[in-house]
């Protein structure tokens, strides 16, 4: 991914590169399906089976803030699409910080969409962990029915039993073994699947489908995820590249024009656009792999927009349709099991850079002078403190291994199969250090969860990595506003 990400941080004049790039991607705009206008013929619903199980799904919006307005939007969407496939509301759990349908820049006060032409998808949203309960221990103990470990929230869990399937469906930022969660610390892919093991040594479910979207989504997964545990998981992104926002301002297809921030993302509109066009009766859970793999690849376009979809753990599982686990609309009934609907590319930007996007279209729109003034200091000292980022972590590098080896050594990619590093406790005790040191790793700053790896990959002690980060940070870093004593730790 670092590709994409380092369009931004190189030059002092990144921002007018942004500028001249997006009034050249304001082109004329394409027709596109809509998929909200089919006819509905309703049939009478058909009765479940009985020795189905019951379904649940757990959905979790990583991130908070009017700039990533598509995570929360993409959640909500899911929702809705689960509950028309007759989900109820009482199996279905919802991480969402909710601060996107009252937020003052949200031109349809109390609505949220997910398409150009999309209706509302937030109305009717539970409202089982949002604002400051949006933690990962919080799902942790929701995905192992836990109670006793909540803090906050409805307290509604995956209360499953022996035969019931589990979806659970992510959409957010990460970066190299981490996602993203509004309140930290991040999730951690090892924590995560010690709590999937645990929750498949209690025989608490049958199957279980999990869809991720984040950036080097893949890397949660790759090299770690047994194949026995009786869960199918795909993710957006492979473990070394950008996942993409989509329905962007000044892209193709772009959202009304009074939107300065992204609806969607590529991988998740693409499987809920194709859920909602099917009869998911007839669908495989493969071939809708197979259709939002194509739709993020974005017809083989990685470059400028789109990314590898994976999948790990028990293929078997990819046999079986997709209403055992999405649930099954009466008004789909008729609709074809399968088809390569979209054959158009959807511009996309990568999601480290759509938060700058979002406060570029701010900055633009926005007429009162002092106000324009204080969203320029925004932007300006997002982008200082991400060029803070990037250098400390090469300073780091070079202090460990010397300046030929120093870049080559944090940037190592090892080889698909093996998992991002041996030592996740190691990992996170690098991040503290770091954090300590050099200030928040931020949003952005997980791209180089990598390097925190590889230093813990090539055995460096705990003093010898503080040593570097107090040389590398010491002189540069502005202690107060990204201090972690403000927000947290990320690990
Ligand atoms: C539930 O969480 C509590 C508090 O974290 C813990 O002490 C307990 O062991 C957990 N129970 C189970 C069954 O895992």
């Amino acid at each position: 991914m670092a590709k994409q990400g380092y369009v931004f941080h190189n030059n002092p004049a990144l921002l007018f590169l942004l500028l001249l790039l997006f009034e050249a991607a304001n082109g004329g705009r394409a027709t596109r399906l809509n998929h909200w206008e089919s006819g509905i013929i309703r049939l009478p619903s058909e009765k479940d089976d009985q020795q189905l199980g019951t379904r649940w799904a757990v959905l979790v919006a990583g991130s908070s803030g009017y700039g990533n307005y598509r995570h929360q939007a993409d959640v909500c969407h899911a929702y809705q699409l689960l509950r028309k496939g007759g989900l109820k509301e009482e199996n279905i759990i919802v991480f969402l910080y909710d601060d996107i349908a009252m937020n003052e820049l949200n031109p349809r006060p109390g609505i949220i969409i997910n398409h150009p032409q999309g209706d509302d998808v937030y109305a009717g949203v539970p409202k089982d962990y949002t604002g400051e309960h949006v933690t990962a221990a919080n799902l942790y103990a929701v995905l192992l029915g836990n109670r006793s470990a909540l803090s906050g929230g409805s307290g509604k869990v995956v209360d499953s039993k022996t035969n019931d399937r589990i979806f659970l469906y992510y959409s957010d930022h990460g970066g190299p073994g981490v996602l993203g969660m509004p309140n930290l610390p991040f999730l951690y892919a090892m924590d995560f699947l010690d709590v999937l093991k645990k929750k498949h040594a209690a025989g608490s479910y049958r199957e279980m489908v999990i869809y991720v979207e984040a950036c080097e989504s893949g890397s949660i997964f790759e090299g770690i995820m047994p194949e026995d545990l009786n869960i199918y998981v795909t993710t957006a992104s492979n473990a070394q590249e950008s996942s993409w926002g989509t329905y962007c301002p000044g892209m193709e297809p772009s959202p009304p024009p009074e939107f300065i921030t992204c609806l969607g993302d590529l991988y998740s509109v693409a499987w809920m656009e194709d859920s909602e066009t099917h009869n998911l009766k007839r669908e495989t859970i493969e071939q809708q792999y197979k259709t939002v793999r194509e739709r993020t690849s974005n017809f083989n376009s990685y470059t400028s927009g789109g990314s590898h979809v994976m999948e790990y753990g028990s293929t078997s599982i990819k046999a079986e349709k997709l209403y055992l686990y999405q649930g099954f609309d009466p008004a789909s009934v008729n609709f074809p099991p399968n088809e390569l609907s979209h054959d158009t590319q959807m511009e996309a930007i990568n999601q480290r850079d759509a938060d700058i996007l979002f406060l570029w279209h701010m900055y633009k729109n926005s007429e009162d002078g002092s106000k324009k003034k204080e969203i320029l200091k925004q932007i300006s000292e997002t982008m200082r403190h991400r060029i803070h980022l990037d250098g400390s972590i090469d300073l780091i590098g070079t202090v460990l291994y010397g300046p030929a080896k120093g870049s080559v050594i944090l940037n190592t990619i090892r080889e698909p199969g093996l998992p991002l590093v041996d030592d996740w406790q190691c990992l996170k005790s690098m991040v503290r250090l770091f954090e300590t040191h050099c200030g928040s790793l931020t949003q952005y700053g997980m791209k180089h969860m990598r390097a925190f790896a590889n230093i813990c990959n090539s055995d460096v002690s705990q003093s010898a990595m503080e040593e570097a980060c107090v040389a590398a940070c010491s002189s540069s870093h502005d202690p107060t506003q990204w201090h972690p004593s403000n927000n947290g730790y990320s690990a």
